[in-house]
């Protein structure tokens, strides 16, 4: 059974930092987005706590809508191939698109996913992570918003997972290698 803190190597990003620097993510973007109403598209299920308290934080009018995808690929890392599980419910027609994920690893996912809303005619599509992790990263694609860059590390906690579990920590933390099978 899983045995949180016994599975915490080390904390982090802790709720506090997280929290302020979504505060300062939201005042840029509510000077970005002033004259025009963005759409926040959350990806699933990792992006759902920056989606909720990013879109808390701002005090600017705006929509929400979710996708989840799938990336092909053996084991954990995702191959550029994507899949979509759940589309969108809006259509994208003139609108200002900010794609909110919660970590940008190989960068292959949001690559793919973005030149596919940029198809559907919107007037701008932006990306929000709130991690980055530079090591691995393999898409040069152009990141708007970014919380913090994240050393190559197996982090989960604040939306992000492994086989599922720790989304609801509300700290980044690294896991002990024991969870994973490694040493
Ligand atoms: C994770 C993460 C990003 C993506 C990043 O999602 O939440 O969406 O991988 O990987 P990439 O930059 O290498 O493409 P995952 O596919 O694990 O689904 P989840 O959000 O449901 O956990
Ligand atoms: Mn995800
Ligand atoms: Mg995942």
């Amino acid at each position: 059974a899983t045995d949180i803190p016994n599975d915490v190597r080390e904390v982090l990003i802790t709720e506090e930092e997280i929290q302020a620097k979504l505060a300062e993510i939201a005042r840029r973007i509510e000077a970005d987005y002033a004259e025009c109403e963005p759409l926040l598209i959350g990806v699933l299920k990792g992006a759902v706590m920056v989606v909720s308290d990013l879109s808390r934080e701002l005090t600017i009018p705006l929509k929400m809508d979710w996708m989840a995808v799938s990336s092909y690929g053996s084991g954990t890392e995702s191959s550029g191939v994507v899949r979509i599980l759940k589309d969108l419910d809006t259509d994208l027609t003139g609108r200002h698109v900010l794609i909110v994920e919660d970590i940008i690893d190989s960068g292959l996912t949001l690559s793919w996913l973005k030149q596919n809303l940029e198809s559907r005619g919107p007037a701008s599509v932006e990306i929000c992570t709130l991690l980055r992790k530079p090591e691995r990263l393999k898409s040069d694609v152009p990141v708007r918003y970014v919380g913090f860059d994240v050393p190559n590390e197996f982090v989960v906690g604040y939306g992000l997972d492994y086989d599922e579990q720790y989304r609801h920590l509300r700290d980044i933390i690294v896991l002990q290698p024991h969870v994973y099978g490694g040493e």
